[in-house]
């Protein structure tokens, strides 16, 4: 939660003023720099594009790296004309990285090695090192080929680095010639390096350092993602003829009461953009943790010159990428595919976790259930109103005057006991740990942190000291490997009294929220472990936070369990650690309608495991609105509903019927696909393909379908359209593809490549299962989502043109680790010639086994055209099975015309065959 209410501490009335004021539902634009209020943006927005800035030289090939030296040619205000260094990197997979650094000099020790961003490299990548035997020197250039079709070109003068195929350029780096490496410098007389904002001071004592350049997509459509931000999923052009935006920012920020349709940074950030066309998708991923803006140049922005392009070229898209400090580390991702460029991403930044199972179901949390007796009665209406649910989350106010790691005792006087009585319905429950602490000497963790020096220091040394929730309070410095240890410590089970194993954690305010901060974070000039400022770590420092909680979590269970930690800030990397959510939205219309770009911008840079606040978090939601959400939330792929402390409570029968009867399908809903959740879950796990994911990642020469924002895939069998209009009564829906989609709440079915307009009504949004897949299902409403671990199965089989489908299923403990030593069930169904098949999916069986005993007691086929007399034949065994045709219940409210074979009763786990005849 942001700032909002008042801390309300006499002490500081003129503070807890402010407050009251921000409490309108507004945001405060003012409080956040713009561009031309950022030094170095201004300056890099302002820069013409030159081709004589800089020059290489020196290009050798040392260990299969390429090495070279750039020569600034012009320099100024008493910057250093001293070479920088560039070094060329191959990976398997055609991942190619740069990386430009001052050159270090050992004799100048006033000048620290630039800041490297640790912790986010997979270990494994080293292993991945492609060593290039030799490159092609010519007069201007050096050539490395990495494949036979594939050429990585650094022109030495102008200085040019791209990536060329047989036939054009894919992607180049300072094609427009706005490379600028700003080279720390001697203080001179009279220079003032001193940044003012508002009533914030920067001191930059290590003077300006920033980087800009500029990056093309050949060829390219669209471009995608650099999250986090309320807009489109196809970024908008920010500059150029006749548009005057802000750059896209990236700048982890608790922004209060966010807008919708604004490319200023929100909680997290991720430097990962894609483009696509139907020809290629490609990537380009920065990895700098300073504050980073990036530009989206229309065509003809003053740089331009199209005299430059090479013939064949018409669609490329310049962007320019600004940042404070750091190095230049960056990686170009060639595709072809998007689901290629997911591979290739998190073979670089790492897969996404697999969660345990109970935290792919439903989640209730509101700021704040008040008491054990609140808890309890909610808890117990979810029974007596018949919805499942498997999560009931804490927010700040059940700690001890916001101290972290305790339970208020008059609320929550037997914390052990209320977390018993809900795992004995199969439930777990989160609260919340947040990076403030507060300066308390009677609070333990102060007392560690100080006495060990473990917290960010100010720009003069002492420990940092800024407000927020429990009033004065500091921050660990999460850079120091060692505060991680010791941040991890304070979750076993000793130090976080009343904590018990079905207690999971939460990190808000992880961006770090600093409320009297500046732009409400931390001061850039604060100093972390190893003498690195602020300003280099800051969009890091979330998800270092996220990522110590999480080894809490894991310590805890003695290395056992999977951990579950939902974080607030984010960056890249923050798929290897657990959830994210989209902070503090609104519940508006809007805010619904965003919820799905933010969503799939996350889903495509690596970050799988998201949702946004069911109903917004501000405000009060209309039953209409509140059930669409559902409706909709039900196919994030984290599901939670979450309301500020001000707004009316809101759980799902509050607003009677028949409101409760929507909301209980829509959660229903989430259940009976969870065996189809927690396989996608696995595929993103192994893949990093996320869940949710827009249509053209699944159907990539389907232009019609390149920005839109309305409807998106889960899997590659579901295609959900939201409802984002008040009133609705029909929506068009676009199905792309050449094959055929089966609606399931009519079991009609339609053939892809068309608007169709479908009617809604309140009980369901628009749904579609692809023709050729099969999607299993848990039909058999339960408390909570282990309650469901011996159910039986549906198989809703939805052929295609070709009377073929297949789909998968993949089954674990939900829990623990054993799935990585071989113990899951992964198994393959395919349909053709009438015949249902059972196979194993091989992964690395080696050591453990995981059973289940669990049958499929029913399978559905939709667009059979059989004989009304037909019967099945079930193999091993040679039993006969009657079929059914008809129209089948799936929900209440959700016929569909289909062939139904009733009790099947195969094992899941096992191979077997269903011919129907
Ligand atoms: C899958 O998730 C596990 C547990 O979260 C993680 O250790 C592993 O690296 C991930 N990727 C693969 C390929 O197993």
């Amino acid at each position: 939660m942001p700032l909002s209410t008042a801390p309300c501490l006499a002490l500081l009335y003129i503070f807890a003023l402010t407050l009251v004021a921000r409490s309108v539902y507004s945001w405060r634009r003012e409080e956040f720099r713009d561009c031309n209020q950022t030094p170095f943006c201004k300056q890099a927005r302002a820069a013409k594009p030159t081709h004589d800035k800089y020059e290489v030289f020196e290009v050798a090939l040392i260990n299969g790296d390429l090495h070279a030296k750039i020569l600034p040619l012009s320099t100024e205000n008493g910057e250093p004309s001293t070479p920088l260094s560039l070094e060329l990197l191959f990976y398997s997979d055609q991942i190619i990285r740069l990386k430009i650094n001052e050159l270090h000099d050992p004799s100048d020790e006033s000048k620290r090695n630039r800041f490297e961003v640790p912790n986010v490299i997979e270990n494994t990548l080293h292993g991945k090192r492609l060593r290039i035997r030799s490159v092609e020197k010519r007069e201007k250039m050096s050539i490395v080929s990495l494949a036979s079709d594939l050429e990585i070109v650094l022109q030495h003068k102008p200085f040019e680095i791209y990536v060329r195929d047989d036939k054009d350029r894919i992607l180049s780096f300072n094609n427009k010639g706005l490379f600028y490496f700003e080279q720390r410098r001697q203080k001179g007389e009279g220079d003032d390096w001193t940044e003012r904002f508002r009533t914030h001071t920067d001191s930059r004592p290590r003077g300006p350092q920033s980087i800009s350049f500029d990056v093309t997509f050949h060829g390219a459509d669209h471009v995608y993602g650099i999250p986090e931000h309320a807009t489109s999923l196809a970024l908008k052009y920010t500059r150029g003829p006749e548009i005057t935006s802000e750059p896209y920012r990236l700048f982890n920020l608790d922004v209060f009461e966010y807008i919708e349709e604004s490319p200023f940074g929100l909680y997290g950030s991720i430097p990962f953009m894609l483009s696509h066309s139907a020809a290629r998708s490609t990537g380009f991923f920065w990895l700098n943790s300073a504050e980073m803006l990036i530009d989206v140049l229309a065509p003809g922005w003053e740089g331009d010159d199209v005299n430059r392009r090479e013939v064949h070229e018409s669609d490329n898209i310049d962007t320019q990428w600004m940042s404070e400090s750091g190095i230049v580390d960056v990686f170009f991702f060639v595709g072809p595919k998007p689901k290629d460029l997911l591979r290739q991403y998190t073979s670089v930044t790492g897969l996404p976790n697999m969660p345990q199972h109970f935290a792919t179901a439903y989640h209730q949390s509101r700021w704040n259930y008040k008491d054990e007796a609140d808890v309890l009665k909610v808890d117990g209406a979810f029974d007596e109103n018949d919805i499942p649910y498997d999560v009931l989350w804490l927010d700040i106010d059940h700690t001890e005057g916001r101290r972290y790691f305790t339970f208020d005792k008059s609320l929550f006087p037997n914390p052990k006991e209320m977390q018993q009585k809900l795992a004995n319905k199969g439930r777990h429950m989160v609260t919340i740990v947040d990076p403030h602490i507060k300066r308390d000497d009677g609070f333990f963790v102060h007392k560690e942190a100080t006495s060990k020096g473990y917290y960010v220091k100010d720009a003069h040394g002492r420990d940092f000291d800024g407000w927020c929730w429990p009033g004065s309070s500091s921050y660990p410095d999460m850079l120091n490997p060692e505060v991680q240890k010791w941040w991890a410590e304070k979750f076993s089970f000793n130090n976080y009294v009343g904590s018990t194993p079905s207690l999971y954690i939460w990190n808000d305010m992880n961006e770090p929220s600093v409320f009297n901060g500046p732009e409400v974070s931390m001061p850039r000039d604060s100093v972390h472990h190893g003498d690195v400022e602020h300003r280099d770590v800051h969009n890091v420092y979330g998800y270092f936070f996220h990522m110590a909680t999480a080894d809490g979590l894991l310590q805890r269970s003695g290395g056992k369990d999977r951990p579950f930690v939902l974080s607030r800030a984010f960056f890249a990397g923050s798929q290897k650690v657990g959830a994210v959510w989209t902070g503090d939205n609104t519940a508006e219309w809007d805010h619904l309608q965003v919820s799905v770009p933010m969503v799939l911008s996350l889903g495509i840079t690596g970050l799988s495991f998201v949702g946004a606040d069911v109903g917004g978090f501000f405000g009060n939601p209309d039953p209409e609105l509140l059930t669409r959400w559902y409706q909709l939330a039900a196919y994030y792929p984290f599901f939670r509903a979450h309301a500020h402390l001000d707004t009316k409570r809101r759980e799902p029968w509050l607003f009677g019927e028949p409101y409760t009867s929507y909301i209980r399908d829509a959660i229903r809903e989430r259940y009976a696909l969870l065996p189809y959740f927690y396989t996608l879950f696995r595929e993103a796990n192994l893949t990093g393909v996320p869940i949710m994911r827009p249509l053209w990642m699944e159907f990539p020469d389907e232009e019609m379908t390149f920005a839109m924002d309305k409807e998106w895939m889960v899997g590659n069998s579901l295609l959900i359209h939201g409802v984002y209009a008040e009133g609705s009564t029909s929506e068009s829906v676009y199905l792309p593809g050449q094959g055929l989609w089966y609606e399931l709440k009519t079991g009609n079915s339609f053939p892809g490549g068309d608007y169709i307009k479908v009617p809604v009504s309140m009980s369901a949004i628009p749904m579609f299962q692809r023709g050729g897949t099969i999607i299993p299902r848990r039909e058999r409403p339960r408390r909570s989502s282990s309650q469901m671990v011996d159910d039986p199965y549906t198989l809703v089989i939805a052929l295609n043109n070709a009377h073929e489908a297949e789909g998968e299923i993949y089954i674990d403990d939900g829990k623990t680790f054993n799935f990585a030593e071989g113990a899951y069930i992964h198994r393959k169904f395919t349909f053709s010639q009438g015949s249902l098949k059972s196979s194993g999916i091989n992964g690395q069986r080696n050591g453990k086994v995981f059973t289940s005993s669990s049958l499929i007691e029913r399978i559905v086929i939709l667009g059979l055209e059989l004989p009304i007399t037909s019967h099945a034949t079930v193999e091993p065994g040679n039993r006969r099975i009657e079929l059914e045709v008809g129209s089948l219940l799936l929900r209440p409210g959700m016929q569909s015309n289909a062939y139904i074979l009733r009790k099947p009763n195969v094992l899941i786990s096992e191979d077997w065959s269903i011919k129907v005849l």
